[in-house]
């Protein structure tokens, strides 16, 4: 249960699991299986303020059948889409379930770099809303980042978004996603203490890890890396990720509330 996104995370010993001991609640947006959250319990933390979110509702029955743990690990799954339209964001059900400004700790791993800019601004303004109003509530995680940054097009099949409309996503640097996270404190009306934000240090990068994992299968035996979703056109720089290019690598960041 060593390698979960979260347990990487440099506040995970020092902050995260602490406060959930001391009763904090904690939201993983973009959970998936909700293996953050499973590795937190069994790093000691009591289950019943661990709440899970994600686009996909079938992630609900599936993380039960992968952990087994349907009789221990209570019910928070709270199926929603951080993109929808404001009303429907507005009634689904992390606004109407866990509700706004309640939740002390919201992790957000390897997840707004899913998204383009205007998505990502908009995504962080929501999770703003839903941070506890108590000083110093945080939200924390890890995700793609680079020196430069930039809003980059998909490779083919995914550089086209379900209407037709080109798909990019935004990579962020530290300078960017600071920026980014001050624009949406102003913009949801939260204060926010000094952002951190910094590449993951390289003797905590995995030995084996020939870049940014996407969680994506490969089709070779190589590691899938995110380097491999992107269209080539703008780009002349190496296919790795971290091992060859030092310009890019996993951020980790906290945004506090002041
Ligand atoms: C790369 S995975 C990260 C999973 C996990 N947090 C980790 O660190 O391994 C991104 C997750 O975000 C979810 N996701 C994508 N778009 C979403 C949306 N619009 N609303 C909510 N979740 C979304 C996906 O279903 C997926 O589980």
């Amino acid at each position: 249960m060593g390698h979960f996104g979260l347990a990487k995370h440099p506040l995970y010993h020092t902050m995260v699991l602490p406060r959930l001991k001391s009763g904090d609640s904690l939201l993983d947006l973009g959970a998936c299986l909700g293996q953050d959250l499973r590795k937190c319990v069994f790093d000691g933390a009591p289950p019943d303020r661990l709440y899970a979110s994600d686009l996909f509702v079938e992630y609900e029955d599936l993380s039960y059948e992968l952990w087994r743990d349907r009789d221990t690990f209570p019910n928070r799954f709270l199926a929603d889409d951080v993109l929808s339209d404001n009303d429907s964001f507005m009634q689904g059900n992390l606004m109407m379930n866990l509700g706004p400004g309640q939740t002390d700790m919201i992790v957000i791993n390897m997840f707004l770099h899913l998204f383009d800019y205007s998505n990502q601004l908009k995504v962080a303004t929501r999770i703003l809303r839903l941070l506890s109003h108590k000083p110093g509530s945080i939200i924390l995680g890890s995700q793609a980042g680079v020196v430069e940054p930039i809003e980059q097009l998909l490779k083919p099949p995914f550089d086209k978004t379900e209407d037709g409309r080109k798909r990019t996503i935004f990579r962020h640097s530290p300078e960017s996603f600071t920026q980014m996270w001050e624009d949406a404190g102003k913009a949801a009306g939260v204060p926010l203490r000094p952002i951190t934000c910094e590449f993951q240090k390289p003797e905590a990068t995995e030995a084996s890890a020939a870049g940014v994992d996407t969680g994506l299968e490969a089709e070779e035996k190589k590691p899938f890396t995110a380097d491999d979703l992107f269209s080539k056109e703008p780009l002349t720089r190496p296919k790795i990720l971290l091992q060859s290019a030092p310009e890019t690598g996993r951020l980790h960041f906290s945004v506090v509330r002041s």
